[in-house]
């Protein structure tokens, strides 16, 4: 009912904009004013998790995206080598797991049944495992070690999105955990990350509060055959992210390719007119990256891409590259896929609107794939 959607059409947009909420109950509770973290209720011990030799992250879809950001947020944060893989490959090939491994399985419904066989596969081998979830009680955490719920709320439309942003969460907590359990050395970066992540739910109120442009420009797309998607470092798997959500929402041919791969082949395809939307890293941190692909959107656009940019407030460096221009906050190089995900969300919504698609109920697909 209409009751049900808070006044908004479809859920999705009901899931959208709650985001800023959905982030706060994910923090809530766990992180103290001082920076320390709580997570006991995760049921894993500090010290098993200072035994921990390997992470291997598992998911599938959208939770695979999250897992592949965590990978970079944790092997800087942690010094712990980590692994993520689709859930649908890892058992099939044979892993090298042990007492020792920690195996992080992402999955927003905790029943997906690749993600649910590769836990069982990797708990055979005794690796510990910890859920990280969002619907209480479900298979994948009652089967698990431990879990982290993402207390994101139900989320009703097909398309992942709340649930995206708070398994970011999650996963950074559980990062950042791991680094104050293990004292790692980099104590006042890791401080400094904490508190900014405290921050991240008024950041992401700011993104939704400048969004309205989007909604103009994917509108102005709507005849686009194909759009590409370029990002590196933790935006690559945010244009991973972008693809998947118009091809679920909009049915359009959509690829996402790391900045640094373009000139190995994906180069030829850009033509008159292609759209391609380009998530420019943060300069904190990552100067050169960010230079890097600034080169990339003048190279793209020197074919004539039409270039979509999504970059720091600011950042004059890829204005005169950039056709259409999509600024969000500055925030900490790691924690950009909090936000600069949502740009992409709202994007491949209202393309899918446009199209007068049913955006809940995408053709063929169903919220949790229960099937192997
Ligand atoms: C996301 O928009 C998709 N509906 C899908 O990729 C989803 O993320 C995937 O099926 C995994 O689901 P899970 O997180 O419930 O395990």
């Amino acid at each position: 009912s209409a009751a049900e959607k808070g006044g908004y059409e479809y859920f999705m947009l009901k899931e959208i904009v709650e985001q800023p909420r959905a982030v706060a109950d994910t923090l809530l509770g766990r992180v103290g004013v001082d920076g320390t973290l709580t997570l006991d209720e995760m049921r894993l011990a500090p010290s098993e998790l200072r035994d921990v030799e390997k992470i291997v992250i598992i998911a599938a879809g959208t939770s695979f995206h999250a897992g592949m950001i965590a990978k970079y947020a944790i092997e800087h944060w942690c010094r712990v080598p980590c692994e993520v893989e689709v859930a649908s490959e890892f058992r099939y090939r044979d892993p090298i797991l042990n007492r020792q491994t920690l195996v992080i399985a992402i999955s927003q419904s905790g029943e997906s049944m690749d993600t649910l066989m590769a836990v069982r596969y990797a708990r055979e081998q005794r690796a510990r495992v910890l859920a990280i979830c969002n619907v209480n009680g479900s298979t994948i955490p009652r089967e698990s070690d431990g879990v982290l719920y993402t207390h994101a709320g139900p989320e009703v439309g097909v398309a992942a999105t709340k649930t995206f942003l708070t398994q970011l969460v999650a996963c950074y907590l559980v990062g950042l955990y791991l680094a104050q359990v293990r004292t790692v050395k980099f104590g006042d970066e890791i401080n400094a990350v904490i508190a900014q992540l405290a921050n991240m739910p008024e950041q992401v109120e700011n993104v939704l509060a400048t969004i309205d442009p989007v909604r103009q420009l994917a509108r102005s797309l709507s005849d686009a055959s194909t759009v590409l998607f370029l990002g590196r470092h933790v935006g690559y798997p945010v244009a991973l992210e972008g693809a998947l959500k118009l091809k679920e929402l909009a049915y359009m041919h959509a690829e996402a390719f790391a900045a640094g791969e373009l000139k190995h082949g994906p180069i030829a395809l850009i033509e008159d007119g292609l759209p391609v939307v380009v998530v420019v890293p943060s300069r904190e941190g990552r100067g050169v990256l960010h230079d890097k692909i600034v080169s990339n959107i003048q190279e793209i656009r020197a074919r004539g891409a039409r270039t979509i940019v999504i970059a720091e407030e600011g950042d004059t460096a890829v204005h005169p590259f950039a056709d259409e221009l999509i600024e969000i906050p500055a925030v900490p190089t790691l924690l950009q896929p909090i936000i600069s995900t949502i740009p992409l969300q709202v994007f491949a919504c209202e393309l899918a609107l446009a199209k007068g698609n049913d955006v809940d109920q995408p053709r063929n697909l169903a919220k949790s794939v229960t099937v192997e």
